[in-house]
């Protein structure tokens, strides 16, 4: 099927690629030159493992391209919507004016019977509002929300754990599903659950989602707050409580929160949605779920203060990690990279290593010193502190050799990633969150 992506951010790009993958004609639009030049030599413009592959190959097979012009999206049968929906710069809204700049630009390359597949994650109420608008081209507007979790997001776009298409009611929403079930032909084929919504629910199933993965998330760090003054271990709590098949174990890492570009301004986004439908009661503890996250990053740089006899200055603090989780160079809203802006801040020397974001975190913190070999960050340190579980220094870093290189064997693990028994062994006072 003939298809376009309009937007080739992270959602975007993984999209149109992926899309291609599977055997559609894909052609991705975005306002971004340089990206667009990037994405067209089959280079990917961020870290996402698997992304250039699928991207080399849709370039080199013809089925997949990309282009500024708007006008390349006349003939398709789909039209996805993938751009972003930031934080409002005054609130904690989401910002719609690329949503609504990309449909607008759309509407005089519509055809009657095309699809519009909203994807952006967007307040409920949107699609209605955006439906009014496509309506008249003859088009039919779905709300298709993607739930990608970046480092994963070629896998989980190709082979999704559900699919979800909010469509008006009718015929006109049956025969949409019908073709947005054809575009997802694998998936349908091995009876990946297809769940046909209004488009409230589609929004509402996107942003929900969310909401209950960062309070899973503030949940289990709250448990750590208590576990930091009765001398309980947050880690055996999770791993105990994960075993009840109805909590489960996963989203239960506690440490220094979430972060990233979706999770925080999401939960943002549906409080500001909720006072505006005059529910706002109904998601009043997602403001908490969003103070507790933000508390752990306090609590990791109050671990190292103390640790280093309750002043910063002018030590130098190991940071290891600058993303907001791993398999990423994403540092939007990075509770890593925020946690190492703050010891810089109280005069330490801060010196971050990152696999793949330094040049990232550059951009937006230049007054921070980075090394990309790990040894020379951990060198003459007097503390380390762990911010994102990289593998590199969660599995392959010994214990031994990095307290070869330190000044003080002091390391804070703000991810309760590290093997805590095995760094003590090698003589380092370990600090974890929530962790006697
Ligand atoms: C999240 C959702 O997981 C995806 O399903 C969704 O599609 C995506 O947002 C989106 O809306 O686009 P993502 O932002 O890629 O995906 O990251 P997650 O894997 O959810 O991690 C979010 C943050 O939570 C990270 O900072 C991570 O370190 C933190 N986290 C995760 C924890 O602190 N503890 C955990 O147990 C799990």
């Amino acid at each position: 099927m003939k298809l376009s992506v309009i937007g080739c951010g992270y959602l975007g790009a993984v999209h149109a690629a992926a899309m291609a993958s599977i055997g559609h004609e894909v052609v991705g639009i975005d306002v971004d030159e340089s990206k667009i030049a990037t994405l067209s030599k089959g280079l990917a413009p961020f870290f996402e493992p698997g992304l250039q592959e699928i991207l080399e190959e849709g370039i080199a097979s013809g089925r997949l391209s990309f282009t500024t012009d708007m006008s390349a999206a006349s003939g398709a049968k789909v039209h996805f919507i993938g751009v972003g929906t930031p934080q409002q710069k005054d609130g904690y809204a989401a910002d719609l004016t690329y949503v609504n700049a990309a449909v607008d630009g759309l509407l005089p390359y519509l055809a009657p019977g095309d699809i519009v597949a909203g994807k952006s994650t967007v307040p409920v109420g949107t699609a209605a509002n955006l439906a009014e608008r496509v309506t008249p081209t003859g088009a039919t507007l779905v709300w298709n929300p993607e739930f990608l979790r970046e480092g994963f997001a070629v896998q989980d776009t190709v082979d999704p754990d559900r699919l979800v298409a909010g469509v008006p009611a009718g015929e006109e929403g049956e025969t949409a599903a019908d073709i947005l079930r054809e575009v997802y032909h694998p998936s349908v084929a091995k009876n990946t659950p297809f769940i046909v919504t209004d488009y409230a629910t589609a929004e509402l199933v996107k942003v929900s989602a969310n909401a209950f993965l960062a309070t899973k998330i503030s949940f289990i760090n709250a448990m750590a707050e208590i576990a930091e003054v009765t001398g309980a271990d947050v880690t055996q709590l999770a791993d105990a409580i994960g075993h009840d098949a109805r909590i489960g174990r996963r989203f239960l890492g506690a440490g220094i929160g979430f972060g990233g570009g979706c999770l925080p301004k999401d939960i943002r986004a549906f409080s500001a949605r909720a006072e505006e439908l005059g529910r706002g009661e109904s998601v009043n503890f997602l403001r908490e779920v969003d103070a507790i996250n933000l508390r752990r990053r306090d609590r990791a740089v109050e671990l190292v203060v103390d640790a280093l006899g309750g002043t910063v200055f002018e030590k130098k603090v190991a940071v290891l990690g600058a993303a907001f989780k791993p398999h990423s160079d994403d540092i939007r809203d990075s509770p890593a990279l925020d946690v190492a802006v703050r010891l810089k801040g109280l005069g330490a020397d801060v010196v971050v290593t990152d696999p793949a974001a330094i040049e990232n975190a550059k951009r937006v913190h230049p007054q921070l010193t980075y090394n990309e070999d790990l040894d020379e960050t951990l060198r003459d340190a007097d503390a380390v502190i762990v911010v994102t579980e990289w593998d590199e220094w969660r599995r392959e870093l010994a214990p031994e050799h990095a307290a070869s290189l330190v000044a003080n064997t002091i390391v804070v693990d703000g991810r309760n990633c590290l093997d805590a028994a095995a760094w003590r062994d090698a003589g380092w006072t370990y600090f974890g969150m929530g962790r006697p």
